[in-house]
């Protein structure tokens, strides 16, 4: 099963979104809820998957998400035709009506927060029902302490709540920029022990003045993302249902558009023909 493949929708990219390698779509829950608009978010538009992705769940929160928040996302999957829903591995409050981070900040990765994430997904999946819910991975800034490393806990996360996950090639390259932490091995250990994946890709820049990789969306896929991307892939055989490219600021010209979603196709199409062959030769 080859996977869907398009883009995190932006005005920008919407009037490509004839082209034929681009087949699936995300699109934000925020700009899709909006109080304004009339009529559904894709109106007039046909994909063969859709997702809806959302930063508030806060999964990593000691408390679960509020109810009246998952049925507005389950609102918008449902006007817009979604197979999915998705969020981050993190937080962006603790206690309801406490003070907001201003962000998805990851967790300490603690056996604490692993109960109270996985407790939290457990409420969102039963609240979601035939929406299947992702949880993506993300980028740091800094590294909480705690007992359990981020690879095992996303392992964990997965295992024990048989969500999917939102895999961002691109946050676990910064990660591997930033901290020293090796992406492959990220990848080769998270994407079994999913029940279904998703992927992000994006192009970000090194920042001289900060000495950190920044994933900004605003540039080109870098070569390097581009290589962990196939390892995903030929690791995720059969369970890959869509990669989607980020870009949200800088945009490219119409060529830019086109092609770097080309490209995402054609090494989907690549790495399934050589497990082919592969299967063949055996
Ligand atoms: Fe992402």
């Amino acid at each position: 099963m080859l996977p869907a493949t398009g883009y995190a929708m932006r005005d920008e990219n919407r009037p490509y979104a004839d082209d034929p390698a681009w087949t699936a779509v995300e699109i934000d829950f925020k700009r899709a809820d909006h109080p304004l608009r009339t009529e559904p978010f894709l109106q007039g538009l046909a994909f063969d998957y859709v997702s809806v992705h959302t930063l508030d769940l806060s999964i990593c929160s000691p408390e679960p998400a509020d109810p009246q928040y998952l049925d507005a996302l389950v609102e918008v999957a449902h006007e817009n035709g979604a197979q999915a829903i998705t969020d981050h591995l993190g937080f962006t409050h603790g206690v309801k009506g406490g003070a907001g981070v201003g962000h998805v900040m990851a967790p300490p990765f603690s056996e604490a927060a692993l109960d109270s994430t996985c407790r939290n997904i457990d409420v969102i999946q039963r609240h979601f029902g035939p929406f299947k819910f992702y949880v993506e991975n993300l980028a740091h800034f800094f590294a909480w302490q705690g007992e359990i490393d981020e690879i095992s806990f996303m392992q964990r996360v997965l295992e024990r709540t048989g969500c999917g996950l939102l895999l961002d090639v691109t946050n676990s390259y910064a990660n591997q920029q930033n901290f020293g932490d090796d992406a492959g091995d990220f990848i080769r250990a998270v994407v079994p022990a999913a029940s279904r994946v998703q992927m992000h890709l994006a192009g970000g820049y090194f920042d001289e003045r900060w000495g950190r990789y920044i994933d900004s969306h605003s540039e080109s896929i870098p070569p390097e993302v581009w290589t962990l991307y196939q390892e995903a892939l030929a690791i995720g055989a059969g369970k890959v249902d869509a990669v989607f490219i980020e870009r949200d600021w800088k945009f490219p010209r119409e060529e830019g558009w086109r092609n770097e979603v080309h490209r995402a196709r054609q090494l989907a199409d690549e790495v399934a023909q050589r497990a082919q062959a592969a299967e063949f030769a055996r």
